[in-house]
C-alpha cells in the first residue's frame, strides 16, 4: 500500500501562506488549508493521533479502491509514526492523508543516509484535482527539510504523479517469468553452503538479519523497521490472492552462518492431462553474497511441480540471465519504475555518496516547487582527490536540469546523456556530459526490493 499528501493549488484560494517549517521536534504545525472554492471550506491539515488511525487507514483504503480488514488496520497502525503522518479533515472526516516512515538509503559506495519513505498519499474521489496533493506534499516537504532527511524517497501507485513536486525515476525493476526451468544454471555453484527451509518463526529472527546486511550492499536499498516485518510476515490471506501462504528457505554459508533467503509463494495448477503446472513466485530473494544469491536461485529453479518460476521484482541488472543454461527462457514481462527519489538539500545528498571517477562539474539546477531552497541553484561537485565536496557556487553551468533529473541520476539508475536524449538535462560546456555519466555511473544499477 503506498500512503501519500496535499498542496496549494486550490483553484480560486490560496493557501494562507506556505506551510511554515515544522519544528525538529516533528511536530507538524496545526494549518488550515484555505476554502477551495466556494463549496469546499477551511481543510485542517494535521497529524493523526492514534484514536484517529482507523478512519485514516480507511481514507487511504478507500482511494486505491479496498475496504481495509481489522487485521490489516492492525498492522498498519503498528507501522505508522503517527507524528509524520497528515491528514486533511473538513466536515465529514478524513479527506486527504499522507505518511512517512523514517528510514536509511544505502547509497552508492555504501553509505547510507537518513530518508523520508513517503507512504499512505490518497484524496478522496470528492476532493479529487483540488490541489490537496499538491497542499500536502508541500507540507510534507517542509516537514522532511526541517527533520535534516537530505532526500525523501516513494514508490508511487502511478508514475505521472510526482514529478511535479521534484521526485525523479531513481530505480527501476523487472518482473521475470522462467518457463520449464528444471533448475537451470549453467555452472555449478563455487562454493559451500545449503538450503534450508525455516518456519516463519524462525524466519522473523534470521530474515530481518540477512536483510539489514544485504542492503546496505545494494544502493537504492532502504532499512525496514522490526514493525514492518512483523507486518510482512504476518502474511495476511487476502494479501495471497489464491496462492500459498509464504515459503522461507534461508542459505548458510559455509560456516553455517545465513547469508541469503528467498521467500516464494506456490500457485498450485495441474493441466487438464494431469500435468503438473504449478507457478513458483519469487517474492523476495535477498542475499549479502554472490553465492548465496546464485545458490537460492538454483533453489527456486528447482521445485517440482513447478512448470514456471516468476519473480515480481527483479534488479534490471540480474545476473541470472548470465547464469542461465538457456537465457532466452528468462522472459521479462514488465519493466517498471519503483523508488522515485526527491533532493531537499543537494550539497548534503552529492557529498554523501561515492563516485566512480575523479571529476569536477556544476551542475545548474532548477527546483520550481521550493524556490530559493536548497536545492534549488548552481552547485559544483568536486569528486578529486581530497574527497567528495559540494557545494553552491556562481561558476558558469555545465549542465543544466530540474532537480526531478538530478533525482534520478542520483543513485546512478540513468546517465545525463540519456536524460540529455530525453530532453530533460541540457549541456552547457562540450564534455560535460560524458564527464557527468562516468562519475554519476555504478557498477550495479541500484535497485529496491521493498515496496512502501
Ligand atoms: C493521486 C491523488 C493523491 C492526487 O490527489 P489530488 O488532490 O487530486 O492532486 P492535486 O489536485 O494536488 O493534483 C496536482 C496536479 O497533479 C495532477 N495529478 C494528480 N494526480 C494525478 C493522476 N493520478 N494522474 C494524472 N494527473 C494527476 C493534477 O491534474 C494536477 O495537475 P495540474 O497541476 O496540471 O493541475 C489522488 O488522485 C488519489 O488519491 N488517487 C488514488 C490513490 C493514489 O494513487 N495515491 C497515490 C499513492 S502513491
Amino acid at each position: 500500500m503506498c500512503f501519500t499528501s496535499v498542496t496549494d493549488r486550490w483553484p480560486g484560494a490560496q493557501w494562507p501562506e506556505r506551510a511554515s517549517p515544522v519544528p525538529p521536534t516533528g511536530a507538524l504545525a496545526r494549518g488550515r488549508a484555505a476554502a477551495l472554492d466556494s463549496t469546499v471550506v477551511d481543510l485542517e491539515l494535521r497529524p493523526i493521533v492514534p484514536d484517529e488511525f482507523r478512519a485514516f487507514s480507511r481514507a487511504v483504503e478507500a482511494a486505491f479502491g479496498q475496504q481495509p480488514t481489522d487485521v490489516e488496520i492492525d498492522l498498519w497502525r503498528d507501522v505508522t509514526e503517527f507524528e509524520r503522518t497528515i491528514a486533511a479533515f473538513d466536515d465529514d472526516g478524513i479527506v486527504g492523508t499522507a505518511g512517512a516512515f523514517t528510514m536509511q538509503l544505502t547509497l552508492p559506495g555504501g553509505a547510507t543516509i537518513p530518508v523520508a519513505g513517503v507512504t499512505a498519499v490518497s484524496v478522496a474521489t470528492s476532493h479529487r484535482r483540488r490541489g490537496l496533493l499538491s497542499a500536502m506534499m508541500r507540507r510534507q516537504l517542509d516537514d522532511v527539510a526541517a527533520r535534516g532527511e537530505p532526500v525523501a524517497v516513494l514508490t508511487a501507485s502511478e508514475s505521472v504523479i510526482y514529478g511535479r513536486f521534484g521526485y525523479g525515476l531513481a530505480t527501476s525493476f523487472l518482473s521475470t517469468r522462467i518457463a520449464q526451468p528444471n533448475g537451470g544454471l549453467a555452472q555449478p555453484l563455487s562454493e559451500p553452503g545449503r538450503c534450508r527451509r525455516v518456519d516463519v518463526d524462525e524466519a522473523g529472527i534470521v530474515l530481518p538479519d540477512i536483510y539489514d546486511r544485504y542492503r546496505v550492499t545494494q544502493p537504492g536499498e532502504v532499512s525496514r523497521p522490526d514493525a514492518w516485518w512483523h507486518q510482512r510476515l504476518t502474511d495476511h490471506e487476502p494479501w495471497r490472492e489464491g496462492a500459498s501462504a509464504y515459503f522461507h528457505v534461508v542459505h548458510d554459508d559455509e560456516g553455517g552462518r545465513p547469508d541469503g533467503y528467498l521467500t516464494y509463494r506456490v500457485r498450485g495448477h495441474w493441466t487438464g492431462s494431469h500435468l503438473p503446472g504449478a507457478t513458483v513466485e519469487v517474492d523476495e530473494l535477498c542475499a549479502s553474497t554472490p553465492n548465496a544469491r546464485r545458490a537460492l536461485w538454483r533453489h527456486a529453479l528447482s521445485i517440482d511441480l513447478a512448470a514456471a518460476v516468476t519473480a515480481f521484482n527483479v534488479p534490471v541488472d540480474e545476473a541470472l540471465r548470465w547464469e542461465l543454461a538457456d537465457p532466452r527462457r528468462l522472459e521479462v514481462t514488465a519493466l517498471s519504475d519503483h523508488l522515485w527519489a526527491r533532493l531537499l538539500d543537494v550539497p548534503a545528498a552529492l557529498s554523501a555518496r561515492a563516485y566512480a571517477v575523479p571529476g569536477r562539474v556544476v551542475l545548474d539546477v532548477a527546483d520550481q516547487f521550493r524556490p530559493g531552497g536548497p536545492a534549488d541553484g548552481r552547485f559544483v561537485l568536486d569528486t578529486g582527490p581530497d574527497g567528495v565536496q559540494c557545494r553552491p557556487t556562481e561558476e558558469p553551468a555545465d549542465l543544466t536540469m530540474a532537480v526531478a533529473d538530478l533525482g534520478a541520476l542520483y543513485l546512478g539508475g540513468t546517465t545525463a546523456t540519456t536524460l540529455a536524449r530525453a530532453g530533460r538535462v541540457r549541456e552547457r560546456r562540450p564534455g560535460a556530459l560524458d564527464e557527468a555519466d562516468l562519475l554519476f555511473g555504478t557498477a550495479l544499477a541500484p535497485f529496491c526490493v521493498t515496496h512502501f
